[in-house]
């Protein structure tokens, strides 16, 4: 398989009267032709702003101080705004926002929705944009008969599937999904997952897939990160991670979750919070809540490492610790 999309080393702040929250911190990973990827962790811990700098669609007050965006092996980090505009966004790398339902303009149809979308960035005509619109509509599981209704006579789910077929407009190589299924009940949420994931598949599309439901994830994709407080914990395979969780964090939240471990017994949550990513702890960002704490864990942050083959802990007790796993 090609790579995609590369991040090294990304380091994305936010400024704020009180100092910076240090939201991305060294993040690396890699997206392969065709993967999808889940990005999972508790609120807060950077999911969107990973994203966000991906796209370079940040607010204001976010400020990249370091690392690279390798798209093809180009740094889109070094683009210009237009660049980016013209080249990268809707047509390489879109994305379904969080709270995408919302994002819906109330006044026009579905189906003129993504027309606009498709003639802001591509020259056809409107005959072929519509069509394509349309067909769009049909692939995300949308009757065409659908398609000139307005966002409030559409369900949950339909919207979900309509931002799909909207950030699927331009033929985008990567999709990035910010929480596609959060605001939906159970039973759409799982037709809305597989009709992603058939899609994705179908298009041979490269997916980032977000979400701070770890079952989501295990049901979507083919790799896992899981991040903790702005660092990745662990990466690997979605079969490994949850199979054979490696880092302490991972293996509480994998255990606090009894849809995935099949077994009833413990649903204990990790205990404490995750910390305010405007100090966070020295060190590994996790030592205060880990049972495994060591005193190198509260003053040297555990680089990622890979211990076999496609597997990345970032952890120092990591094979030192028989008894977590
Ligand atoms: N514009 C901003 N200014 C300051 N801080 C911000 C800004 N946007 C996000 N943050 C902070 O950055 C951190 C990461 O936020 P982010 O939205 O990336 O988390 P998330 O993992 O997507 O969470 P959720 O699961 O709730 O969507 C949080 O501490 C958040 O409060
Ligand atoms: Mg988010």
């Amino acid at each position: 398989m090609t790579k995609l999309l590369e991040v090294r080393d990304l380091k994305m702040y936010y400024s704020t009267m009180r100092g910076d929250v240090k939201a991305v911190d060294d993040v690396s990973f890699a997206i392969e032709k065709g993967e999808s990827l889940g990005l999972a962790g508790e609120s807060g811990c950077g999911k969107t702003s990973v994203a966000l700098a991906l796209m370079k669609l940040y607010p204001s007050n976010a400020k990249i101080l370091s690392g690279e965006v390798l798209l093809d092996g180009v740094d889109i980090l070094k683009m210009s705004d237009e660049e980016i505009r013209r080249e990268v966004r809707w047509r390489r790398i879109s994305m379904v926002p969080q709270a995408a339902m919302t994002a819906l303009n109330p006044v026009f149809t579905i189906k003129d929705q993504i027309v606009e979308a498709i003639l802001t960035h591509e020259d056809v005509s409107e005959k072929e944009a519509g069509e394509r619109a349309v067909e769009l509509l049909r692939r995300v599981g949308i009757d065409p008969s659908r398609a000139s209704n307005y966002p409030h006579e559409f369900s949950g789910g339909m919207k979900q599937r309509a931002m799909m077929a909207m950030a699927l407009s331009c033929n985008p190589d990567l999709v990035i999904a910010d929480e596609p299924t959060t605001a939906l009940d159970v039973i759409v949420q799982a037709q809305v997952l597989k009709e992603i994931k058939k899609l994705q598949k179908e298009l041979g599309l490269s997916m980032i897939l977000i979400s701070h439901d770890l079952s989501v994830v295990a049901e979507t994709c083919d790799k896992t990160i899981i991040m903790y407080a702005g660092n990745i914990a662990e990466d690997s395979t979605t079969l490994e991670i949850f199979r054979h969780p490696l880092h302490p964090y991972s293996i509480g939240l994998i255990g606090a979750f009894p849809k995935l471990t099949g077994e009833r017994k413990r649903l204990e949550s990790i205990k404490g919070n995750p910390p305010n990513l405007l100090n966070p702890p020295p060190g590994c960002r996790f030592h205060p809540r880990c049972p495994y704490a060591k005193d190198v864990c509260k003053v040297v942050p555990p680089p990622l490492q890979e211990t076999h083959i496609g597997h990345r802990v970032a952890c120092h007790m990591v094979n030192r610790h028989p008894e977590y796993r």
